[in-house]
C-alpha cells in the first residue's frame, strides 16, 4: 500500500512538471469570440495571437487555439510574429480546428484604404506552425465579378493568406476554399514546409491560384490536393530552392514558374524540383512563362518519366527566346498522347514545337517525337 501511494505521487508530480514546461493554450473563445458565424470575431483573435506571442518564451510552445464545431468570422486581420520569442525549438502554434470564414459580400469587408492585399496577413514570423482540422474559406464568389478598375472599394482582389518575411513556418492538414483571388502566397520567407493541404475553388473561377510563392528559398510543398482555376502552384521570380512534390492537381492551369521578365526586368528563379505530380483536367502540365525580352534565360532544366493524355495537338512546347536561346534541356522517357480514342489516328496526334535550343538532348523513349533534341544514351 505505501509503495503504491509513493508511485502515485510521483506520477503526479511528475504529470505537474511537465505540463508546466508544455504548452499554454490560448483558445480564442477566451478571449471573446462567439463562433457563430454572424458575429464578428476579428479582435478576439488579435487578442488571443497578442497573449500566445507575449507568453512565447525559451521554454514555452504557446498554442492559439480555434476550437472544432463552430465558424468565425473574421475581417481581414494581421497576426505579427516581431515581438514574439519563439526558438527553433519552441515554436508557437496556431491550430485551426473550426472554420474562418470572410464576409460574404465584398462590400462588407473592412479596409483601409483600396490596397486589398489579403484576408489574413501572417509576417515576421520566426518559427510557426499553422495546422488543424479546419478550414480556411473566404467565401469569394462574391469578388470573381470585379473588373480591377472598379474602385469604390477595392483596385483589386485579396488573396486569402500570405505569409510575409518569415523564417521556419509549417503549414499543414487545413482547407482552403474559394479565395476571391490567391489562396495563398509566400512572400520573402525562408525555410518554409506546406503539407497536406487541400485546395478547392471552382475551375472557372478567376486568379485562383493555389499556391504562389515570390522572393522565397528553401519552401517545400508536398502531399496535396489543388483544385481552383489557375495554377495550382506558381513561383514568381527571386524564388531558390523549392521542392514540390505528391501533388494532385487539377482543374486548374498546372503548376507554373513565372511569368519573368515583364518589364525586361532581371529575375532568377533557380532549383526547382517537381517530382510525382498528377494532373488531371488542367489546362497545362508544367509551364516555365517567360516574356520575349533578352532578361530572361532559361536552361538546365530536365523532364523525366512524364505521361499523360493531352487534348491539344500540341503535347510538348518548347518555345524559347531567339537572342537567349534554352540550354541544355534533357527530356527522358516522355509519353504524351492524344486524348482521342482512335488507334488509327493517335500516332500523329500530338506534336511538338521546338525553337531555340540549344544542347537539348533525350534520352529514351520521347512520344511525341521533338526533333531539335539530340538522342544520348
Ligand atoms: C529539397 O529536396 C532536396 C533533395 O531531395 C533536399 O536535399 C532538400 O533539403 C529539399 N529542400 C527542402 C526545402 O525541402
Ligand atoms: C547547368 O548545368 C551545367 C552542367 O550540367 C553547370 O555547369 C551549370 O553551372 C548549370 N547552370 C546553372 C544555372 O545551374
Amino acid at each position: 500500500m505505501k509503495l503504491f501511494v509513493l508511485i502515485l505521487i510521483t506520477s503526479l508530480r511528475f504529470l505537474q512538471i511537465n505540463s508546466s514546461a508544455s504548452s499554454q493554450t490560448f483558445n480564442v473563445l477566451d478571449y471573446g469570440a462567439v463562433g457563430d458565424g454572424n458575429t464578428e470575431d476579428t479582435q478576439a483573435f488579435l487578442d488571443a495571437w497578442k497573449a500566445a506571442c507575449k507568453s512565447s518564451n525559451s521554454k514555452t510552445s504557446p498554442i492559439m487555439l480555434v476550437p472544432g464545431g463552430k465558424s468565425f468570422l473574421l475581417q481581414p486581420f494581421t497576426l505579427d510574429g516581431h515581438d514574439c520569442k519563439s526558438t527553433k525549438t519552441n515554436i508557437i502554434s496556431i491550430v485551426i480546428d473550426g472554420e474562418l470564414i470572410a464576409p460574404k459580400d465584398r462590400w462588407a469587408w473592412k479596409y483601409e484604404g483600396k490596397e486589398c492585399r489579403q484576408w489574413i496577413l501572417l509576417k515576421h514570423m520566426k518559427g510557426l506552425v499553422v495546422k488543424g482540422s479546419g478550414s480556411i474559406n473566404a467565401q469569394g464568389n462574391s469578388w470573381w465579378d470585379l473588373c480591377t478598375n472598379e474602385e469604390k472599394v477595392c483596385t483589386r482582389r485579396p488573396t486569402s493568406l500570405i505569409l510575409e518575411d518569415s523564417d521556419k513556418v509549417h503549414i499543414k492538414n487545413l482547407a482552403f476554399k474559394d479565395s476571391p483571388q490567391m489562396h495563398m502566397a509566400i512572400e520573402s520567407s525562408k525555410y518554409v514546409y506546406i503539407k497536406n493541404l487541400y485546395i478547392e475553388a471552382p475551375g472557372d473561377s478567376p486568379n485562383t491560384d493555389g499556391i504562389h510563392i515570390q522572393r522565397s528559398k528553401k519552401v517545400s510543398i508536398s502531399r496535396s490536393s489543388i483544385r481552383t482555376g489557375d495554377d495550382c502552384i506558381s513561383i514568381g521570380d527571386g524564388s531558390y530552392r523549392i521542392n514540390i512534390s505528391k501533388i494532385a492537381c487539377g482543374p486548374g492551369h498546372g503548376i507554373s514558374i513565372g511569368s519573368l521578365g515583364k518589364h525586361g526586368d532581371h529575375e532568377t528563379v533557380e532549383f526547382v524540383h517537381v517530382k510525382d505530380v498528377t494532373f488531371t483536367d488542367t489546362t497545362n502540365g508544367f509551364r516555365i512563362k517567360t516574356w520575349q525580352t533578352s532578361a530572361v534565360k532559361i536552361s538546365n532544366v530536365s523532364y523525366n518519366r512524364i505521361s499523360g493524355t493531352s487534348r491539344s495537338k500540341i503535347a510538348v512546347n518548347l518555345v524559347c527566346s531567339e537572342t537567349k536561346p534554352c540550354r541544355n534541356i534533357l527530356m527522358k522517357d516522355i509519353k504524351l498522347e492524344s486524348i482521342i480514342q482512335d488507334e488509327e489516328e493517335k500516332e500523329d496526334i500530338t506534336s511538338s514545337l521546338c525553337e531555340n535550343v540549344v544542347d537539348g538532348h533525350k534520352i529514351g523513349s520521347v512520344i511525341p517525337n521533338v526533333p531539335c533534341l539530340k538522342k544520348m544514351n
